[in-house]
């Protein structure tokens, strides 16, 4: 094994490489993992070395508390390659800016931005040969920070560990989606943890997901905890309405969503693209009228792994709302498109979102 230095960092590098070439659109999401793998340790109240090290097992003991209390975030983020074979890291340090959000509503120490962005540029750049040439495909990198110490009080670990690995993948749904709106379980709740990147939002959404997923349905549409009567997000999504011509998505001020960077892009991009969007409370009754007076044109989820997901069909209290065919969904479809440009660097990126490593 060769190991280097670099300020702030050491890289040992994999004496064999498991990339095999084959067509990226054939990759199941979160399968396949890279060569190499960045991991940090938090002892004594501070971070210790970044070190990059070849992708293996790590061994834990089973008392260890994030097994348990699930003292646990994460991030979800891609790196693309142009038609030159550059790589880019899309809005790399809003990740570095999310997890330390997450880090601190789980009561976890915060990594520094610096640290961060060390790590995920000499991983990335030592395993860029397995970004995946090819639109629609990508590299997608998951750094996550979870409690080590071993012990079973329930209390803030003394000792975590920061890593991050990546998988190549394509999209991680293969076309439209059916979805229904949840009224009886919740994903977040006023106070809660729903606007961070916890794992346990994820695991409390796995059963009522299962239940949807035996009638048909790929995602909830989740609605609040209160009154189950406004809509908050599609399932690991964000998600956005088109009213008339009119961009809608619920706003992310009162903690229960997650603040989406595809959300944010989309946002943007939208408002420059001449779309009036508006963030707000957005009622299933306000959805259901919409439909009915044919105003419900176009709906689609916003998420990293997702990136624009259109909605086919929506299911409210045993309905299914038909949307409009793909074909006619221009406003979704054109800021998609603008969006992806942008990431494979096929047009010029104004906001300053794409960092080339
Ligand atoms: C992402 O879009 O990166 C997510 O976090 C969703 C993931 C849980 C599949």
């Amino acid at each position: 094994m060769l190991t280097t230095e670099k300020p702030n960092i050491s890289i040992v590098k994999s004496e064999t490489s498991k990339l095999v070439e084959s067509d990226p659109s054939d990759l199941i999401f979160g399968k396949d993992f890279t060569d190499h793998m960045a991991i940090c340790e938090f002892r004594n109240g501070s971070w210790g070395p970044m070190s990059i090290v070849p992708y293996g097992d790590i061994s834990m003991n089973p008392g260890t508390s994030t097994l348990h209390y699930g003292q646990s975030v994460f991030e979800g983020m891609k790196a693309y390659k142009d038609k030159g074979g550059r790589v880019r890291l899309f809005r790399p340090t809003e990740n570095a800016r999310r997890i330390n959000i997450s880090a601190q509503r789980l009561c976890m120490p915060e990594i520094p931005e610096e640290m961060f962005m060390t790590a995920l540029t000499e991983l990335i750049r030592l395993d860029a040969k397995w970004v995946p040439a090819k639109e629609g495909c990508s590299l997608y990198i998951r750094p996550f920070i979870f409690a080590d110490e071993v012990f079973l009080g329930v209390k803030p670990s003394t000792k975590y560990k920061f890593m991050i690995i990546c998988s190549p993948a394509s999209n991680y749904y293969k076309g439209p989606v059916r979805v229904r709106v949840e009224r009886q379980y919740s994903r977040a709740v006023e106070g809660g943890v729903g606007y961070a990147k916890a794992a346990g939002n994820y695991a409390a959404a796995l059963y009522p997901s299962s239940l949807a997923a035996k009638e048909g349905y790929q995602q909830l549409i989740w609605t609040d905890s209160r009154e189950h009567k406004y809509i908050e997000e599609a399932g690991t999504m964000n998600v956005m309405f088109v009213f008339g011509d009119v961009l809608v998505t619920p706003s992310v001020e009162n903690e229960t969503i997650l603040a989406g960077i595809t959300r944010d892009s989309v946002i943007h991009l939208a408002k420059d693209l001449g779309y009036k969007v508006e963030e707000r409370k957005i009622s299933v009754d306000e959805l259901v009228e919409a439909h009915k007076a044919g105003q419900l044109n176009d709906a689609f989820g916003m998420g990293t792994a997702a990136n624009i997901t259109i909605i086919e069909s929506i299911g409210v209290d045993g309905i299914d709302l038909s949307l409009p065919p793909v074909e006619q969904r221009t406003v979704s479809t054109k800021i998609a498109k603008t969006l992806s440009d942008i990431k494979y660097g096929n047009i010029k990126d104004p906001y300053g979102w794409i960092e080339e490593i």
